[in-house]
């Protein structure tokens, strides 16, 4: 006999400025919970942060009683802030990402030629999750899928009967995450999604992003059935080298998102700021000609 997978509750809160949905995944109210990919909003005119998206899962997690066990990161985002650090102030809970992120601080540590001081053994996270490993949430058990290909960090995590796949696949019709980054391999995506492509059919995906075409609503949840029919970059049917010139010639296309240079330098950092100056300012660098 089997036993099913347990269904945990997800709330998906989507940040209508970056196109990212921040997860939080439990088992109902008073019950432990995880956050995922958070977002701590910011202006790149201006140079400031708000809280206002991470405010919306404090208060959904404070209504339901719910206890932070981890505020988790699918991989260093590029296109918006973590708000990881906030989250830990206000809710408590240990910060975890991939273990892999450590080669991701190496490259940008480089690019960005950051302070001697800036350490790359991913010790700025509370903990760095391998491959497989497993994590508790209450009663619900977290696994980690390693998934590079977007960046060589990448991370999906399957809790229950849902997956959490970061940026791997889109919706169907939107696709798969783009492979250009430092780091990042149209043919290490591929078989990543084939790893989740490979899941029961009726595993719910949970995008962490949406980009909505045709002005449909925005949406994030899909299934392994649902995506193997439809996904327009990698459903049943498309080989690897098909995918691999579509998603090239694709990448090539692409302009950087507009957050990239400040994203990178602090969620390398697990969300915090560099160290303020001695005017008790922080600030982020622009490589120039660099990415
Ligand atoms: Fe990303």
């Amino acid at each position: 006999m089997t036993t099913a997978a347990p269904t945990p509750r997800v709330h998906g809160v989507f940040d209508e400025a970056t196109w990212t949905v921040t997860y939080v995944v439990h088992q109902g109210p008073g019950s432990a919970c995880a956050v995922i990919d958070s977002v701590l909003d910011y202006d790149p005119k201006s140079g400031r942060t708000k809280t206002h998206s991470a405010d919306r899962i404090i208060d959904y997690v404070k209504s339901n009683h719910l206890t932070v066990a981890w505020i988790l990161e699918t991989h260093a985002h590029a296109d918006h802030l973590s708000a990881a650090p906030y989250l830990k102030q206000q809710l408590g809970g240990m910060t975890a990402i991939g273990n892999q992120i450590t080669h991701v601080q190496e490259v940008f540590k480089g690019i960005f030629n950051l302070e001697t001081e800036f350490k790359t053994d991913g010790s700025q996270f509370d903990h760095l999750l391998a491959d497989g490993e497993t994590f508790k949430i209450g009663e619900l058990t977290g696994k980690v899928i390693y998934v590079p290909g977007h960046t060589p960090a990448c991370v999906a995590y399957a809790i229950g009967d849902a997956v959490f796949v970061g940026d791997t696949l889109f919706m169907p019709d939107v696709g798969t995450a783009r492979c250009d980054f430092p780091g990042g391999d149209a043919r290490t995506l591929y078989a990543s999604v084939q790893k989740l492509l490979s899941l029961p059919p009726h595993t719910r995906l949970f995008m962490c992003h949406d980009y909505p075409p045709n002005q449909r609503e925005v949406a994030f949840e899909t299934t392994v059935a649902e995506q193997r029919e439809k996904n327009i970059h990698v459903h049943d049917g498309i080989a690897e080298a098909q995918f691999v010139e579509m998603r090239t010639r694709r990448d090539a296309t692409l302009e950087m998102p507009v957050l990239i240079l400040p994203a990178v330098q602090i969620n390398i950092r697990a969300g915090e700021m560099p160290l303020k100056e001695s005017n008790g300012i922080s600030y982020v660098k622009i490589p120039l000609n660099a990415l």
